[in-house]
């Protein structure tokens, strides 16, 4: 197929903008292994805490916000943090972000981000999705079997930054001293 309206203009001098939607309820290393990751393809990424009206966070959004903002300090300026409760290609084309990253740990992801970005592709021609896979480390975690490992005093060491095992340890054991 040739070039039509919905083709995505690629200006070599432009800078580009990758949203990475989730609830990081809270941030794992497999997330920071692919925000990493879309750090080497995209200029700027922006890691947006999206409202999942089926999801009852354990974090508030600001505790979200500072968890994510410890993982990469005020000199990564290539990463930003924001919130979004709309529609998440709405919010990209608001940033002007030519692509949504999104990760995939196995087989079992893939139905629900191939609707996803089907979806996405209806709502938005112009923002693609790019799939990333999930560092092989990282691949049977995800942020619920953190935390229910983590309310059952099991170890997340390596699997979770330090500060986010001690924000942990905070909310399900009150009497910690981290
Ligand atoms: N490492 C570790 N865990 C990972 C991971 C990785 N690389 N990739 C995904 N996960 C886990 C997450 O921890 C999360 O675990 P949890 O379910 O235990 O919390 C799970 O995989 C997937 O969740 P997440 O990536 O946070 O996405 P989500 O399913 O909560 O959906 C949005 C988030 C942003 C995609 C969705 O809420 C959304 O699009 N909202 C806006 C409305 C919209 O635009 N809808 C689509 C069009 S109608």
């Amino acid at each position: 197929m040739g070039y039509t309206e919905h083709t995505p203009k690629i200006v070599a001098s432009e800078k580009t903008t990758a949203v990475y939607p989730g609830t990081f309820d809270p941030i794992t290393n497999g997330h920071i292994d692919i925000i990493q990751r879309a750090l080497g393809l995209f200029d700027r990424v922006i890691i947006a805490i999206a409202i999942n009206s089926q999801k009852k966070p354990l974090f508030s959004l600001k505790e979200r916000i500072d968890l994510i903002n410890q993982c990469f300090g005020p000199e990564n300026d290539r990463v930003q943090v924001d919130t979004t409760s709309g529609l998440i290609v709405d919010y990209a084309e608001e940033q002007g972000a030519c692509a949504i990253v999104r990760g995939l740990r196995a087989v079992s992801d893939f139905d629900y981000e191939f609707q996803l970005a089907l979806m996405n592709r209806k709502l938005a021609r112009k923002v693609d999705t790019i799939f990333l896979m999930t560092g092989f480390r990282w691949i049977y975690i995800s942020s619920s079997i953190i935390k229910d490992a983590a309310k059952h005093n099991g170890d997340i060491s390596g699997l979770v930054p330090i500060h986010v095992q001690k924000a942990l340890q905070n909310k399900y054991h009150a009497d910690y001293q981290g």
